[in-house]
């Protein structure tokens, strides 16, 4: 694996971490504590080809490889994760599903607006009683011949009251398993489908998370993504490229945590010098900073797996189990570093450490990564 960072690398490393800083940071306690979503930020965001940077240009994106994605990632997500949630979600499950197996109307309709930024979109897998066992669906989408109908209730879904398009797992033959699963597009406005209230969350408070309801939606047969029964399939492999996303994100919300501790160190005093010189805390940045750099090297590994079309489902699982817990650890050092000052919200290090918590659940809890980490090295 070749780490070297290109000088296009940089530059789009560059504009993430300058967007970062000129427009979210701004903002960001406030939208947190009301639980905002950073719409005019989010546009601005796809204007510069954020939301859809691994789209062909011929559908409209930026045609960018996964490393360029991770490093996006990595620096919005030191700032705003509510934002790189949006924008994770838009870009490796919505984009990159309906480019990969989507067809050629499909792309024309639903991905050239999506990879453009011009609208965002949901994937909705999650369920009351299908979260980890995505087998489990009780969505039913019952085939009408020209139409489906679709009937049932998903769960957490981010971008839910936002998005314009819904990626909707739902099962169609409940005897054949996994295999009568399928997905399908629904735009919102169908008749039938009902946005529900936004969740009160710990974490990621500027990201819209609705359930939404789904009451004899009639969806065109020519909305299903790819051949009957693909429907698991389709979001197995959706959510193995969606895992580096969130490792990317998990990376970038301890690094955020740590470039602040850092800073904090060398400022403030205790015992006649600065803390970064007693070797309480310099063990403690020591720590983070190995970490940090592991989890990096895991995410950029992923990344180049997928880059070079070659199986990423373990390695995108490695780096999302490795950094969303190093997202977790970090973030509580950091706040320990700050002391009691870590513990205001003036000081971002404790929204990071309630925002690191989402990446040990979401795409797939630390307990699902290890269930695929392990079959996959067993098989
Ligand atoms: N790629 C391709 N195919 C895959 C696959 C993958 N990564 N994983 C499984 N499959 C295939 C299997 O090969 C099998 O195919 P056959 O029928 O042809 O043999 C089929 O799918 C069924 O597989 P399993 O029997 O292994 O399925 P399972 O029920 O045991 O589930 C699991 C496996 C890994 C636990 C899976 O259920 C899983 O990943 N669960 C977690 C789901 C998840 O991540 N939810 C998060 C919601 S989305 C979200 O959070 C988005 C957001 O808004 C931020």
């Amino acid at each position: 694996m070749n780490i070297q960072l290109t000088e296009e690398h940089k530059m789009i490393q560059k504009a993430a971490r300058d967007f970062a800083r000129t427009e979210l940071l701004p903002g960001v306690i406030e939208r947190d504590e009301k639980q905002e979503v950073a719409y005019e930020q989010r546009k601005k965001l796809g204007e510069l080809g954020f939301l859809g940077m691994m789209v062909s240009p011929e559908y409209g994106g930026g045609g960018l490889d996964a490393i360029s994605y991770v490093l996006a990632m990595e620096e919005i997500s030191k700032i705003d994760s509510s934002v790189s949630v949006c924008m994770s979600v838009n870009n490796s499950l919505v984009c990159w599903g309906l480019e990969e197996f989507g067809t050629e109307e499909q792309k024309r309709k639903y991905l050239v607006p999506l990879a453009k930024g011009e609208i965002v979109g949901a994937f909705c897998l999650s369920e009351p009683e299908a979260g980890s066992d995505a087998t489990s669906q009780r969505t039913t989408a019952i085939d009408m011949g020209d139409h489906y109908i679709l009937n049932g209730t998903k769960n957490w879904i981010t971008n839910g009251a936002t998005a314009s398009v819904y990626l909707v797992i739902a099962q169609t033959d409940v005897a054949k398993g996994s295999r009568g699963i399928n997905a399908f597009i629904v735009e919102k406005g169908m008749p039938g489908f009902v946005v529900g209230a936004k969740e009160n969350k710990l974490g990621i408070r500027g990201s819209d998370t609705t359930s939404l309801m789904f009451t004899d939606v009639k969806v065109p047969k020519e909305n299903r993504i790819g051949e009957d029964g693909f429907g698991f399939k389709f979001a197995m492999k959706t959510l193995a490229g969606g895992r580096i996303g969130i490792a990317a994100q998990a990376l970038g919300i301890a690094a955020g945590a740590y470039e602040l501790a850092l800073a904090y160190s060398k400022e403030r005093k205790a015992f006649g010098k600065p803390i970064s010189e007693h070797q309480a805390i310099q063990f403690k940045l020591a720590d983070m900073a190995t970490e940090i750099e592991a989890a990096r090297l895991l995410c950029y590994k992923a990344a180049w797996h997928k880059d070079q079309h070659m199986d990423y489902t373990q390695s995108g699982a490695m780096a999302k189990l490795f950094a969303s817990k190093v997202a977790m650890d970090t973030t509580i050092e950091a706040v320990q570093v700050h002391g009691g000052y870590g513990y205001v919200k003036e000081y971002h290090v404790e929204r990071l450490m309630r925002d690191a918590k989402i990446t040990q659940i979401y795409e797939g809890t630390s307990e699902i990564q290890k269930i695929v980490i392990s079959r996959s090295i067993l098989q």
